[in-house]
């Protein structure tokens, strides 16, 4: 009932493990399938190791989270060599692999795509993170020239599917989506986190993040987190992931709603345990079975 076909590839459900939790090993990403994602996305990878933010890289804010961890990473090669570890017991299971890349330019991305892409089934071009700056994330998505370039030169090198996710940090989100599906994106995963935002303690007076500023993430972005995918499903016509503040069944269906064809969860890991993926899975078909509908009746009704 929850068979998802994207693209010429069988997701077994439409839940996936969004990029950044629980993404960092390839044991942590296994154990995120065992608790029944269809998909999942490693943490952002680059072509060199990366340490990271000092700590704390998370702070707990009303309706969410804030995060600033600096992308750490083992770099793409080390990287690989987590997924090959696990690859036998996802094909076992039937779940996908999402590979995250990011980079400062479209040379970066086509070396990390060049390292990642014999292993995974699909590939995430990380061009949104809002508090990377040098280059990075945000600063490729918010700007339609530089997205054009990152996707076309990933694209010139894989042969699996290519994924572009966006920042909501931009004036008109369709101008950014229409720009990356032109360049060849096979689909788009929307929202990254929002912001950056920032909390002081005011015991000491200094901000609580080692980065001082991060990207909110959580219940309280889900309103926007529809609205982009709304947007961007009026604007191209490739199959959209939602992401953003997703914890439950009934907010996986406001995403197929606005025309999402799958989602992802991130934060909703810390709110409701590793088995999120069951649960939202389950929730999502009790909903169906009660109204005698198929998956198909309900993606994009809203847009009618
Ligand atoms: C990081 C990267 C992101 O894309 C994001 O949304 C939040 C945090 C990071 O590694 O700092």
């Amino acid at each position: 009932m929850l068979k998802t076909k994207l693209w010429d590839i069988e997701f077994k459900n439409p839940v996936f493990l969004a990029a950044g939790v629980m993404g960092e090993t390839g044991s942590a990403l296994k154990r995120m399938a065992k608790n029944g994602a269809g998909a999942v996305c490693t943490k952002s990878v680059g072509i060199e190791k990366k340490p990271g933010h000092n700590n704390p890289t998370m702070v707990e804010v009303e309706g969410g989270f804030l995060n600033a961890m600096g992308l750490p990473n083992p770099g793409a090669d080390e990287y690989a060599g987590e997924i090959e570890r696990i690859k036998d017991e996802m094909k076992r299971m039937n779940v996908k692999i999402i590979g995250s890349i990011y980079g400062k330019n479209d040379i970066e991305f086509q070396k990390a795509a060049e390292i990642m892409a014999p292993h995974a089934d699909v590939l995430e071009l990380n061009i949104s993170c809002p508090h990377a700056g040098g280059g990075y994330g945000s600063s490729i998505g918010q700007d339609p020239c530089l997205c054009k370039n990152v996707v076309s030169a990933v694209k010139d090198v894989s042969d699996i599917p290519v994924i572009a996710k966006l920042t909501p940090n931009v004036t008109d989100i369709k101008e950014i989506a229409s720009a990356v599906v032109n360049s060849g994106a096979d689909g788009i995963v929307a929202i990254n986190t929002l912001g950056p935002g920032m909390v002081i303690d005011i015991e000491s007076g200094v901000p609580i993040l080692g980065n001082r500023v991060g990207g909110m993430s959580g219940k309280a972005i889900k309103p926007i987190a529809v609205k982009n995918v709304y947007d961007i499903c009026s604007a191209v016509d490739v199959p959209v992931i939602g992401v953003g503040g997703i914890t439950t069944g009934a907010d996986a269906i406001e995403f197929m709603m606005a025309g999402a064809s799958a989602v992802q969860v991130g934060t909703g890991v810390y709110y409701r345990g590793y088995d999120i993926f069951q649960k939202i899975n389950n929730e999502i078909e009790e909903y169906l079975l009660k109204k005698d509908l198929k998956m198909s009746d309900i993606i994009g009704i809203a847009q009618k």
